[in-house]
């Protein structure tokens, strides 16, 4: 592999340098059983190509003839859009996932199963992107920095990283519901009980939200179902299939370590990188190190 100077095991044309899932076990299950969720491709819809584009800030022809290393990959939802343009699409997953993305069939595509954080550059790439990520590493400060290794001088890195909730920690999410969920409930067990019983939790969900003046902070407070009517174009069965799936990744994630728009710009200017999009809806960043 031209891009890392690491020892490989190849398998089932992966390239393998982390063979235990080790704390990203919950995603490789999540994306096994619900690969094709949220493939455009797969469903007649454009959400996640609408959202690659929020999040690199330019049509998805950006990345025409480009070298790109997409981290933390899952099952492709971007990889599939990203593979059309680039000259060469190299997917990083700690995960099983690496097995089943979308993206594996085409020429220009190369697979790693590792932890991005253990990857020793090589040849350097013309773009980074990792997006849903950041938040799930044990220190997004120190994943960050490390996604500037990868990148050629005059190459862009783009990321996102969750924002916290409005109340931070305080929300029922970190101190009740992860701890919950994850101790007491089995992900296996969950998963079987979201997916009997989903049209009904989105229903009590939805009229928590009405009693509630539409909040959606409040109702999630109360039932932590990811409820995307009125955020997302999808018909009833999507939008159950996505209420599961990312019931389960908010959940089950072993790491959830949110960082505020700020603190990002703040990073960001610490370790010399020039800010040349940012998105606050999105929290997400175009960048490049300053020359
Ligand atoms: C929430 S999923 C996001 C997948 C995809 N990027 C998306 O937005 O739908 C996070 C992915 O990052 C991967 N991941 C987390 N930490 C990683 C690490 N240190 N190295 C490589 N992949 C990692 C997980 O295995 C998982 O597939």
């Amino acid at each position: 592999m031209q891009y890392f100077n690491n020892n490989f095991i190849e398998d089932k044309g992966v390239h393998i340098l982390d063979k235990d899932d080790k704390y990203v076990a919950n995603f490789g299950k999540q994306w096994r059983d619900h690969v094709d969720i949220q493939i455009d491709s797969k469903n007649g819809f454009n959400c996640s190509k609408d959202l690659l584009e929020n999040v690199i800030f330019s049509d998805i022809k950006y990345f025409q003839d480009k070298t790109v290393l997409e981290i933390g990959c899952g099952a492709g939802r971007f990889s599939e859009h990203i593979i059309k343009y680039a000259k060469e699409l190299v997917l990083v997953d700690l995960s099983q996932a690496i097995f089943f993305n979308v993206a594996q069939e085409s020429t220009n595509c190369k697979r790693i199963k590792a932890d991005f954080l253990r990857l020793i550059p090589n040849k350097k790439f013309d773009v980074v992107v990792c997006r849903g990520v950041l938040q799930h590493t044990p220190s997004p400060k120190e994943s960050i920095k490390k996604l500037y290794e990868f990148v050629k001088d005059e190459g862009e890195v783009i990321f996102d990283i969750y924002p916290p909730p409005k109340i931070g920690y305080f929300s029922p999410k970190y101190f009740l519901w992860r701890p919950l969920f994850k101790n007491l409930i089995e992900y296996e067990s969950c998963e079987k009980f979201l997916t009997d019983n989903i049209s009904l939790l989105l229903k009590i969900k939805r009229i928590i939200r009405k009693i509630f003046f539409n909040s959606r902070f409040i109702s999630d407070c109360f039932l932590p179902v990811y409820d995307y009517k009125d955020v997302l174009k999808l018909n009833d069965k999507q939008l159950e299939q996505w209420a599961v799936l990312d019931t389960l990744d908010g959940m089950y994630a072993e790491y959830e370590n949110p960082m505020s728009f700020k603190r990002v710009i703040n990073l960001l200017d610490k370790y010399n990188v020039e800010i040349k999009y940012s998105s606050k809806i999105h929290n997400a960043f175009r960048t490049s190190l300053k020359k």
